[in-house]
């Protein structure tokens, strides 16, 4: 069997490793707590899952759904950003369901990367932007987000020659892993950027309704010129703890969302009619779920960000995101640091260096576990900590 070059330079998805060391550690018998992964404990809300089960039984969706999606569907997303972010959207034109917003994400990049184009991409990042580049034949170009700059990429040090061959950019705020938000100044910064070059911008927003104490996050879409530059990805995963179901959207310029819907018609049969119908309720129906989640994300961040910097690995308060970017104590790479927290304090974080090279120097700690398991995690980190005595100690 020979499998293609493609694959061979294929890294195993970042999170399928921390997934096995889990599993071997909890095979041993230990109890291992995880801030590793940003699926969210808390139950998809009752009265989703009531519309879900209710549209299983309706033979009407036992069979193949279109690729764009039912109209009534498109309708609730441009419906939804209307009413969030006062942005008007064409429902057939301008919105397009996706199988989970990864799904899309990862598909995109067949819809513009030829041999060796170059794609901008943030660093540290979701590693399916870079990954499907790859896939597409193209070079991702690299853009640092570095504290000094809040994790915002600089667009000034892109050199001219990159960008005349770049066909698109990548940007996603709130940010995983670093939480860091931007504004409509920044978007409309990048904007003036890809017009110059004529690159067409993705921005992924799945964590713009994860936000705490007042902080309201923008839309790519409401920044002047966006519907002609590019498109905003986003799901119901992170807003209504609906990972598993599969299902978000992506919606702005119609000739992207037009090529992406031809390779997808080829490629895949759309996302099953009675989680459209999920996706609907959640959309459409009472939104006091999302305060309440993020009620509960917002004390989770308080109590880990009190410990975290206690023990010496500093970290600021995110205004938004599942994520808490922390730093690593002198002495440690991130990758070091986690392999000890897990080895000795039995808690897996994700190493910063696993987003990218410029993610070293941090460890990226979840707010998606239970409560009692974050309070014993805590606990053990606290121990941990206690234990090496040596260890800077935070002014
Ligand atoms: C930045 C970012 N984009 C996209 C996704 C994918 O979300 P979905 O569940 O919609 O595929 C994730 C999931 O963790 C993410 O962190």
């Amino acid at each position: 069997m020979r499998m293609s070059r493609r694959l061979e330079y294929l890294p195993p998805y970042l999170f399928v490793g921390i997934t096995k060391k889990i599993a071997e550690k909890k095979a041993k018998g230990e109890e291992v707590i995880s801030f590793a992964l940003g699926d969210p404990d808390i139950p998809t809300p009752p009265h989703i899952i009531d519309k879900l089960c209710q549209a299983a039984h309706d033979q009407a969706n036992h069979r193949y759904p279109e690729t764009e999606g039912l109209p009534e569907l498109r309708q609730a997303i441009a419906g939804w950003y209307k009413k969030r972010f006062g942005v008007s959207l064409d429902a057939d034109t301008e919105v397009l369901p996706l199988i989970g917003s990864k799904e899309g994400i990862a598909h995109i990049a067949l819809c513009f990367i030829d041999h060796r184009d170059f794609a901008l991409v943030p660093d540290p990042a979701y590693p399916v932007y870079s990954v499907s580049i790859t896939l597409a034949g193209g070079r991702p170009y690299y853009m640092p987000l570095t504290e000094e700059n809040n994790f915002l990429p600089n667009l000034n040090a892109i050199p001219a020659y990159i960008a005349r061959g770049t066909k698109l950019l990548w940007i996603n705020y709130p940010n995983n892993p670093t939480s860091a938000v931007a504004d409509l100044d920044f978007f409309n910064r990048v904007i003036q950027f890809a017009q110059q070059y004529g690159i067409a911008v993705c921005h992924d927003g799945p964590y713009s309704e994860v936000v705490f104490d007042d902080y309201q996050a923008a839309s790519f879409m409401q920044a002047d010129g966006a519907k002609e530059t590019g498109v905003e990805f986003h799901s119901l995963s992170k807003t209504y703890n609906m990972t598993g179901w599969r299902i978000g959207m992506v919606v702005g310029n119609a000739q992207m969302i037009d090529a992406l819907k031809r390779l997808k018609s080829n490629l895949d049969s759309g996302v099953p009619q009675a989680i459209q119908y999920a996706a609907i309720e959640a959309l459409t129906g009472a939104q006091d779920c999302v305060q309440e989640h993020n009620d509960i994300y917002q004390r989770r961040r308080d109590l880990l960000i009190e410990t975290l910097n206690s023990i010496g690995l500093e970290a600021k308060p995110p205004k938004a995101s599942l994520y808490i970017w922390a730093k690593v104590p002198e002495g440690y790479n991130s990758v070091d640091l986690a392999t000890e927290l897990l080895e000795e304090a039995g808690v897996v974080v994700t190493p910063g260096v696993g987003y990218g090279r410029s993610g070293e120097g941090y460890v990226r700690f979840s707010l998606t576990l239970p409560d009692a398991a974050l309070v014993k995690g805590l606990s053990r980190l606290s121990q941990w900590r206690s234990t090496k005595g040596w260890m800077k100690k935070k002014k």
